[in-house]
């Protein structure tokens, strides 16, 4: 799948790209499903909220074949080699729950900022690319942006050990309000299946999940594997030492499990 010339455009104005619906509804519920088979386990790649809820599931595509599939999905893959021009690896994957009512904040950050400082990675030459496992509205917790931040190189920031159960390098309320006096700030929602790709210095940030309705996304955070990462800090199921190039496999991987599974 490629991107077109006026995706691009957006993408490189605006630090990120939308693409609704472009997994299908059995492909999202397939996923899902399987996430919240995860989410049940115990094991240490299984963060918890300080309720016990699942948090995040780290490496999924390492333990689950579904997520192992979507891990090498072309419609994800292909995008962000265009991008980053390249072969690329997966130097994280992970599984955001923000249950329903219990699902907590996750502060105003740069994704690039904490693979910058904690992984010694050279170059912010990596991106996330998303999948919305449940719809995502106003109402669960989405993401939030701000427009154009990408700019703005990596931005001082402090590390958070206390909010969440996840550590994350921060920003601070003045930083961001002056950035969104240029850049305004935006909740990309849509249905499950959409695809939300964006910059690895793109300022963002999610409420807490006071609704009823949970919403599971997946982030694939995938690097040119020129630009892995030097520094060994984290857990190697937080910040993959594995800089193998992904292969993309083909565009009915999923697909064929559903009917495997039939
Ligand atoms: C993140 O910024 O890495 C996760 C935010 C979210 O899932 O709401
Ligand atoms: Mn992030």
């Amino acid at each position: 799948m490629r991107l077109t010339p006026a995706q691009l455009e957006q993408f490189n104005r605006e630090g990120y790209l939308f693409l609704e619906g472009l997994f299908t509804p059995e492909e999202a519920g397939l996923l899902k499903e399987e996430a919240e088979n995860i989410y049940k386990l115990d094991r240490e790649e299984v963060w918890r909220e300080k309720s016990g809820i699942a948090r995040t599931a780290f490496a999924a595509h390492t333990y689950n074949e579904a997520h192992r599939r979507l891990g090498s999905h072309p419609r994800l893959i292909e995008p962000i080699q265009q991008i980053l021009d390249g072969q690329v690896y997966m130097h994280q994957y992970k599984i955001n729950a923000k249950a329903p009512f219990d699902g907590e904040v996750w502060q105003w950050h740069q994704d690039y900022g904490t693979w910058a400082r904690d992984d010694e990675m050279p170059e912010p030459r990596a991106m996330n690319i998303s999948v919305f496992l449940d719809d995502v509205t106003a109402a669960n917790g989405p993401l939030l942006f701000i427009p154009g931040s990408h700019k703005k190189g990596v931005v001082d920031a402090g590390h958070d050990l206390k909010t969440t159960s996840y550590p994350l390098w921060t920003l601070d309320r003045d930083t961001v309000s002056k950035l969104a006096d240029e850049g305004g700030c935006v909740a990309p929602t849509g249905p499950a299946g959409s695809v939300l790709l964006f910059s690895s210095l793109l300022v963002h940030a999610s409420p807490p999940n006071i609704s009823p309705l949970g919403r599971i996304i997946v982030y694939l955070s995938l690097c040119h594997v020129d630009n892995h990462i030097r520094a060994f800090n984290r857990k190697e199921w937080i910040a993959h030492r594995d800089f193998t190039p992904i292969e993309a496999l083909d565009d009915n991987c999923l697909t064929e499990m559903l009917t495997e599974t039939a």
